[in-house]
């Protein structure tokens, strides 16, 4: 009998009303690791009453009083860190090592965004500064909370990607509406209760665990949820999108990261980044790189580098710090296998991979890719990496701006002017130069233009987007 978890409604650990549970299965152990409570809609408005109602008094909060919380929540996170990173492991197949740095990420994204909030401040203008505007007219303008937000996360940074939301909504002076992915959300469970265990107000916070059938649209759709945020597929964000009235949105989505490979660039450096970029966690990161344009001059020379580099890799178990390790689910792993079986049927050459068992796809480098075939173009996340020959950098270029995602994109060359003229025509939210993309470090902003999402994220950012500002004029004698 697996452990059953309670949902955590509006600050009080509970059994759900519905008296259904959800199954969470290993990825990799292939055994329950336990059950969370399948809430009701009726239970979902319950707890966006209440945190509509205890927000005020948590805006009334000073930003250290509320930033007090907060890192006693990242002590008490590094407290459980072992424990933590296990059940991340065990639950989203991330390796032990990979596991315990996003715990420790996190306590840290958490501190960062206390001080961050600290160091915010709002400025002043005088009506003078436009033609006829009085110098008597003095304007105040502050940032406030926008009352309740949703924050979705995924399930490929279970405790991480939901913390950057949630620590950034609260230290704004929101209340928060958690809902983890249901794959990821005994992690998001043992992280709110380091939450809880901190005193937050009742009714400030709620976790929210079950089918997106039931509560997903019920959710974004509800009157009282002032902001929401979502880490996710781009077919989930656009139906997000269009389902939410008037409520400012931060969509965090899929990606097709291109690494340009220049004739010029050091193939030492980009094929690291690349095997680091490709397929840490298994590609299943959007950041990963899920597609190389490489100039036909240098081709050969880096298709053997990568081809060494990904033999190299360990296949297996997370808990044994594989670097390959099984997918999310059976379901991920069949939709890879089709993305290079589609490739191999028409002409990619396999240089080495193309092997499965259940879940674990062993990591696949497919030359010779052209843009007929659905790896080119699809975001397969999972261990497979194209390469596509490029006879310029105006042919990387458009094939880069052709894919309908914009998240990152590597360049890799050793002319700094080059680099820059390729960054200023890739459509993306960030340009790595000879560098692997990535969201991190937390303070940077991070954001995608096209379908791989809108608005920004980042500690910075995110605690821009979780507020609004508020003019208050002075109108002097
Ligand atoms: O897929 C989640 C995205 O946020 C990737 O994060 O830190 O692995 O680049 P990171």
């Amino acid at each position: 009998m697996s452990q059953i978890y309670q949902a955590y409604l509006a600050g009080h650990w509970q059994t759900s009303a519905s008296n259904q549970t959800i199954t969470i299965e290993s990825p990799w152990q292939h055994q329950p690791l336990g059950e969370i409570q399948a809430v009701t809609q009726a239970e979902v408005d319950v707890c966006i009453k209440q945190a509509k109602q205890a927000q005020p008094a948590w805006a009334a909060l000073s930003n250290s009083e509320r930033g007090a919380y907060l890192n006693q929540w990242a002590d008490n996170l590094l407290a459980n860190k072992a424990e933590l990173a296990e059940t991340v492991m065990n639950e989203v197949g991330k390796n032990a090592a990979d596991a315990e740095k996003e715990i420790v990420r996190t306590a840290d994204l958490i501190r960062y965004t206390v001080q961050e909030a600290l160091h915010m401040h709002g400025e002043s203008v005088r009506g003078d500064g436009f033609p006829g505007g009085s110098k008597n007219k003095l304007g105040v303008i502050e940032r406030v909370p926008l009352g309740v937000v949703l924050a979705i996360s995924p399930f490929n940074y279970p405790v991480n990607l939901a913390a950057a939301k949630i620590a950034p909504a609260l230290m704004a002076g929101n209340a928060a509406i958690f809902k983890p992915a249901t794959q990821g959300a005994i992690s998001g469970i043992k992280m709110i209760q380091a939450l809880a265990a901190t005193g937050l107000p009742a009714g400030l916070l709620s976790l929210l665990t079950g089918h997106g059938s039931q509560i997903g649209d019920y959710l974004t759709e509800h009157p009282d949820i002032n902001m929401i945020s979502f880490t996710g597929s781009t077919q989930t964000g656009k139906h997000l999108s269009a389902k939410s009235i008037m409520v400012p949105l931060v969509l965090e989505l899929g990606g097709k990261d291109p690494a340009i490979v220049c004739s010029d660039a050091d193939l030492d450096v980009t094929t690291a980044d690349i095997i680091g970029g490709a397929f840490s966690y298994s590609g299943q990161r959007c950041t990963a790189v899920k597609r190389v344009l490489v100039s036909e001059r240098v081709a050969d020379d880096l298709v053997a580098g990568l081809k060494k580099q990904v033999e190299a890799l360990t296949v297996g178990s997370p808990a044994d710090n594989s670097k390959i390790v099984p997918l999310i689910s059976e379901k991920a792993a069949d939709f890879v296998q089709d993305l290079i079986d589609d490739a191999l049927a028409k002409g990619a050459t396999l240089v080495t991979g193309n092997k499965r068992e259940g879940n674990l796809i062993y990591p696949t480098l497919l030359d010779h890719v052209t843009p007929d075939m659905k790896v080119a173009w699809i975001e397969p996340f999972g261990p497979v990496l194209p390469v596509i020959r490029v006879e310029s950098v105006a042919e990387a270029i458009k094939l880069a701006n052709q894919s309908k995602f914009g998240l990152q994109a590597s360049v890799f060359t050793q002319d700094l002017d080059k680099a820059l003229r390729i960054a200023g025509g890739v459509e993306a939210g960030t340009i790595q130069v000879n560098g692997r993309p990535e969201r991190g470090p937390d303070n940077f902003p991070f954001l995608g233009v096209k379908a791989s999402g809108m608005g920004t994220q980042g500690v910075h950012n995110s605690i821009l987007s979780m507020s609004r500002e508020k003019l208050t004029v002075i109108n002097l004698k």
